[in-house]
């Protein structure tokens, strides 16, 4: 496994519409174990395939390992998941708003609306086809990952967004979150 550089939005990749993945072999086996450890020592909770320059549908999120994953997940507290070709074939009318940050732009934090809950369907990293129900912060990680598949960032839809070392009211209300 090997530790990737995250691009970053003057790298054109990041705004490009990615490519479904076709090919479950070795070349992705690899991607996939060098998205989970570059997410993790990044560290963040979910990371896109075009965030390390490669244009496929393929996304990993994880759920963190401490005491309130715990109390929310129980066993599922630190689970990594990995999607391909990733779906929202049913999502909540009632939207969510939240603090994002994205680990293509780092030190900057921003307020958006999300769907409260979302039903995913999608390829696991064998090319068997499942599907997921997420709610609350999971489903918002889920949700930003698939928007960066087609090229979106979190900036393009955010209501406000602010600098890390900014005293705005919202940085003062929201928990810092992780990056995604
Ligand atoms: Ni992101």
């Amino acid at each position: 496994m090997a530790i990737r550089d995250i691009i970053k939005p003057d790298n054109p990749i990041l705004r490009k519409k990615a490519h479904k993945v076709t090919n479950f072999g070795a070349d992705f086996q690899k991607l996939v174990d060098d998205m989970v450890e570059t997410m993790i020592a990044a560290p963040g909770v979910g990371l896109a395939a075009p965030q390390v320059a490669i244009p496929q549908r393929l996304i990993v999120v994880r759920l963190p390992d401490d005491e309130d994953s715990k109390q929310e997940y129980g066993d599922q507290a630190g689970v990594v998941y990995v999607v391909a070709n990733p779906e929202i074939i049913k999502a909540s009318r009632e939207m969510v708003e939240g603090v994002e940050a994205c680990l293509s732009i780092p030190g900057y934090f921003g307020k958006v609306d999300r769907h409260e809950s979302i039903t995913l369907r999608g390829l696991d990293r064998n090319g068997k086809e499942f599907r997921l129900k997420a709610k609350g912060w999971q489903a918002r990680v889920f949700q930003h990952e698939i928007d960066h598949l087609d090229g979106r960032l979190y900036i393009d839809i955010a209501s406000e967004v602010w600098r890390e070392d900014e005293e705005t009211e919202s940085a003062e209300d929201q928990p810092v979150p992780s990056a995604e």
